[in-house]
Parts: C-alpha cells; sequence; structure tokens
C-alpha cells in the first residue's frame, strides 16, 4: 500500500474509534429513545409503518447479507439492488437499524474498501459485496458455502430452519428468544461441517469475529426475538410495526457491539460439539438425549 493511502486509512481508524467512544460517553448519560419512538419521523419505519414489502426478481441484485436485501426488498435502498451509493448506504442503515453514526461510516467505508472503490463517489450493486473471502466467508448461519451455492443473494432455509429451533430463551410474555450461547452452539456445528463438507473451506480470525457481528446483530438489533428474526432471515423481510431494539439515542457503536460479539465468538467450541455429536450417535435408542 502506498505510504499516503497507508497513513490516510490509520487517521480515519484512529477518527472513527475517537468519534465511537464519544458516542458511546454520551449513549451512557443519555435518556433512551421511547419505545415505538425509534425510528425518526419523516424516514421509513416511523411509528412501525415500513415501506410494501416485495420479494426480489430474478432481475435484481441481491447479497449475503439479510439486513440490506431486506432493506432493498422494502424499497428503502433501490430495489433493483442496484447503483446503490456508499453514502446512501450509510443514511440508510442509520436510520432503519440505529447503529451508531461511527458504524454506519465504518461499514460502507470498509466495503468501499475491499472492492477498491472510492467512498465519497463510488456505487456498487448489492450482489459485489459477496465477494468471497472479503465479507462473505464460510460457515456462515444462512447460507451454504459459496463452493456448494455459487449465487449468496439467496436465504438457505434448512439451516434457518435449524438456528430458530435452537432458541432456549424466553421473554416476558413466553415467546421465544435466540440466546448468546444458543448463537455460540449453532455457529460450532456450521464450523465443523463446513470444514467437514468443503474441500475449500477458510475461516481466518478475521472472518470468525465478522461471522459472529453478522449473528450478534440478531441479539442486538433485533433483541434475539424469533418471531422478528424468522421473517428477517426468511424472507428478508421487515415485519409490520418492527422497531430497532437499540434505544440508545446516538444508536449501536461498535465499542457497545464488540461487547456481544466477543461473548458469542468465545462461546464457540467445535471440539465441544464434536464431543456431543459423537455421544448422540453412540447413545443407545433407549437412553435419554444427552441435551435433555
Ligand atoms: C447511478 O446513479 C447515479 C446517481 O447516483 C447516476 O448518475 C448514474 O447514471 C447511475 N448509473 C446507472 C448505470 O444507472
Ligand atoms: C455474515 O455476513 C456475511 C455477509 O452478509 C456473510 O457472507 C457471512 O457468511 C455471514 N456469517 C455468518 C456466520 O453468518
Ligand atoms: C473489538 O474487538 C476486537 C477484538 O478484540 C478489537 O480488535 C477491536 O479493535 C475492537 N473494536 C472496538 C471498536 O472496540
Amino acid at each position: 500500500m502506498p505510504v499516503v493511502a497507508a497513513v490516510k486509512k490509520a487517521f480515519t481508524n484512529i477518527f472513527v474509534l475517537s468519534w465511537d467512544v464519544s458516542l458511546t460517553l454520551i449513549n451512557l448519560v443519555s435518556p433512551k429513545r421511547k419505545i415505538g419512538h425509534v425510528t425518526p419521523k419523516g424516514f421509513p419505519g416511523h411509528d412501525g409503518k415500513w415501506p410494501e414489502y416485495i420479494a426480489p426478481s430474478s432481475e435484481d441484485s441481491r447479497c449475503a447479507c439479510p439486513a440490506l436485501n431486506a432493506m432493498a426488498n422494502h424499497g428503502i435502498l433501490p430495489r433493483d439492488g442496484k447503483n446503490i451509493s456508499f453514502k446512501e448506504l450509510n443514511h440508510a442503515i442509520r436510520t432503519t437499524f440505529n447503529f451508531a453514526p461511527s458504524f454506519c461510516f465504518f461499514v460502507p467505508h470498509f466495503s468501499a474498501d475491499m472492492l477498491h472503490k472510492p467512498y465519497s463517489k463510488g456505487t456498487f450493486d448489492l450482489e459485489e459485496l459477496s465477494l468471497h473471502n472479503g465479507i462473505e466467508h464460510d460457515a456462515s448461519l444462512c447460507r451454504e458455502d459459496v463452493v456448494h451455492q455459487p449465487d449468496q443473494g439467496t436465504p438457505h432455509l434448512p439451516f434457518i430452519k435449524e438456528l430458530l429451533a435452537t432458541a432456549t430463551g424466553k421473554d416476558a410474555e413466553g415467546n421465544p428468544l435466540l440466546t448468546p450461547a444458543d448463537l455460540s452452539a449453532y455457529s460450532s456445528k456450521r464450523r465443523v461441517d463446513a470444514r467437514e463438507t468443503n474441500p475449500e473451506f477458510t475461516l481466518s480470525f478475521f472472518h470468525k469475529m465478522f461471522g459472529s457481528s453478522n449473528s450478534s446483530t440478531l441479539l442486538t438489533i433485533l433483541g434475539g426475538r424469533i418471531k422478528d428474526i424468522e421473517p428477517f432471515l426468511v424472507d428478508e423481510r421487515i415485519p409490520d410495526g418492527w422497531e430497532s431494539r437499540i434505544r440508545a439515542p446516538m444508536g449501536l457503536t461498535l465499542m457497545t457491539f464488540n461487547r456481544t460479539v466477543l461473548k458469542v465468538e468465545r462461546g464457540i467450541d467445535e471440539k465441544k460439539y464434536l464431543a456431543s455429536e459423537n455421544e448422540t450417535a453412540q447413545a443407545p435408542a433407549t437412553a435419554p438425549s444427552p441435551s435433555s
């Protein structure tokens, strides 16, 4: 990397981190947004009214990320998923999901760098984001590995059903909730299975953290609620009346998010999953299963 570009990148990172710390502190001392008032007035989803959902046609561009696809399916991003500017993406994720401005700046910047495009003037089609081992990586929770499925733009329903069925939490009304431990357990399973079935399997430390970041979105922005996660992952649709579960006035910062990500990632244990799988296989048919 040329020196000028490297220095610029270092300064950008320092700037984003300091900004993020300030926003985290402001959140700590400010009252939360009121329930029902998280999505700002004048933006799609205010009062729980989301623009119409239209499932994508085969002409539309979609990527491996359910949240961005959902935005295109509701017309919050262009419905065809094409020619989206990085800046437009920044503003749209801020109001739709209540990620902090530092987060909303960081993610499109990272994507622009990955695609070797300029952040300020660049545009992209959603499918470009599925560049393998850029953001997209093996052992995903809602896509088959790219070796098995070159089209990363559509959900793999068997994985999603399996994931939803692992929820062990309950909210105050008794509705099922996905917990950090559930996500760690299912991620362990996916990593073991992908390693066994994908001859080209790779998963760097960076992509492990990235994968756990996705999972953490289900816990933070979606509050772990299966009732909301199901339409988000299955149809890539935002349910009527939905709003982000992040009520912090400055939104979800990278620093706050990191705590959930680390919890999920640290809980992932492929050896433990393998051991439980062997036990299940060897247990006599009449014995109670090890999980009960
Ligand atoms: C993409 O969008 C820009 C405006 O953001 C527009 O000027 C340009 O013509 C569009 N390109 C295509 C191929 O639609
Ligand atoms: C996380 O999201 C990216 C992009 O949306 C996807 O390609 C990747 O496979 C996901 N990882 C997991 C563990 O779901
Ligand atoms: C999040 O955690 C990772 C891993 O410990 C660290 O490299 C990164 O700098 C952290 N980011 C923030 C914004 O705290």
